[in-house]
């Protein structure tokens, strides 16, 4: 294959990765959070100082989670009208999540790497100077449900206790945003302290019934932004359903999984896109044979694509 034909389909790819989808879910968070920056900001400007609620982004994984709470952060950050007050530190909950680990993370997020010999109790208390110092508004904790993936019942506890100390602190609380899987959800659950001070967002899997209208739509808007045409056969519901179900339902994995079809089309230099291509882009992530591929087996809903998937280290 030529190199002139490797980066041209190489960065049309890119800017294809790079689109953002602005689906429901998203601008209902996106509603929330500017809620949430407004009252903030009054209450900054009043001089009040009161406990804040978080949101929680609550879905399984591939559901699209990192990819919207990160744009809403970007947008947020390039929006210039938010005045003196405004810094967002968002992180990934660091393995094993013990109250000293997860502080010596926000630490470094807020820029202060910490001698890891320091107690906990110091780290946290650097923590809260910090974000006070910096005028945090939002500190988002990706993949949250790492919280409990680990260490005793006790420790789990302090964490959540740190977390929650944080909106209540009398002189600067900061707003929480987690995002995370399942799991999330049993934490906020264990603990109606903590759970009533977060508003759900969930990033609900796609229905192969109901959605199928939607996920037509979505792959025409794909296929548009490139040179391709849509072969008949990706046209029906029949095939949004197989879609639906290779990507195990989920939102963001029905973009990925496209995607990868776009390009094995690109690589054969096609006119448009078709079944074959989306069989081929599930051969390359799952390396399955085509028995357990959706695209290709005759019974596709018998088949456990989050198994396959997960081969590949992406889906746990
Ligand atoms: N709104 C969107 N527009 C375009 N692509 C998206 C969108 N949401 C998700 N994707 C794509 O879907 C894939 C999975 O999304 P993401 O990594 O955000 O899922 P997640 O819910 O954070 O999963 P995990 O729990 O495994 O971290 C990514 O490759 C991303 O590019
Ligand atoms: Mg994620």
């Amino acid at each position: 294959m030529s190199e002139a034909l490797l980066q041209s389909v190489g960065e049309q790819i890119a800017d294809l990765q790079a689109h953002f989808v602005r689906h429901e879910r998203f601008r209902q968070l996106d509603e929330v959070f500017r809620l949430l920056k407004h009252r903030r900001q009054a209450d900054i400007r009043a001089g009040r100082s009161r406990e804040l609620r978080g949101i929680a982004v609550i879905g399984a994984s591939g559901s699209g989670k990192t990819t919207a709470v990160d744009r809403l952060l970007r947008n947020a950050s390039k929006d210039g009208d938010t005045g003196d007050h405004w810094e967002i530190i968002s992180l990934r909950v660091p393995s094993p999540a013990t109250v000293k680990f997860v502080g010596q993370t926000i630490l470094r997020g807020l820029g202060y790497p910490v001698n890891g010999r320091r107690e906990a109790w110091y780290v946290w208390n650097l923590v809260r100077h910090h974000l006070r110092e910096r005028q945090t508004l939002f500190l988002h904790l990706d993949e949250a449900q790492d919280l409990a993936a680990r260490g005793t019942e006790r420790e789990r506890q302090s964490v959540v206790n740190l977390l929650k100390s944080l909106m209540q602190d009398p002189d600067w609380p900061v707003c929480l945003i987690l995002s995370g899987t399942g799991e999330l959800a049993d934490i906020l659950n264990f603990d109606p302290q903590l759970g009533r001070r977060f508003q759900p967002i969930r990033f609900d899997p796609v229905n192969e019934i109901s959605d199928l209208g939607k996920v037509r739509d979505l792959l025409s808007a794909y296929v548009a932004k490139t040179s391709l045409s849509a072969d008949d056969g990706i046209g029906t519901n029949e095939f949004a359903a197989r879609l639906v179900h290779a990507a195990a339902n989920e939102f963001g994995l029905i973009i990925e999984i496209t995607i990868v079809a776009i390009e094995v089309a690109f690589l054969r230099q096609g006119a448009s896109l078709t079944v074959a291509d989306f069989a081929g882009a599930f051969r390359r992530r799952t390396g399955c044979i085509d028995g357990l591929n959706p695209f290709v087996a005759q019974n596709f809903r018998r088949i456990d694509p989050r198994e396959l998937l997960a081969d590949e280290g992406r889906i746990a």
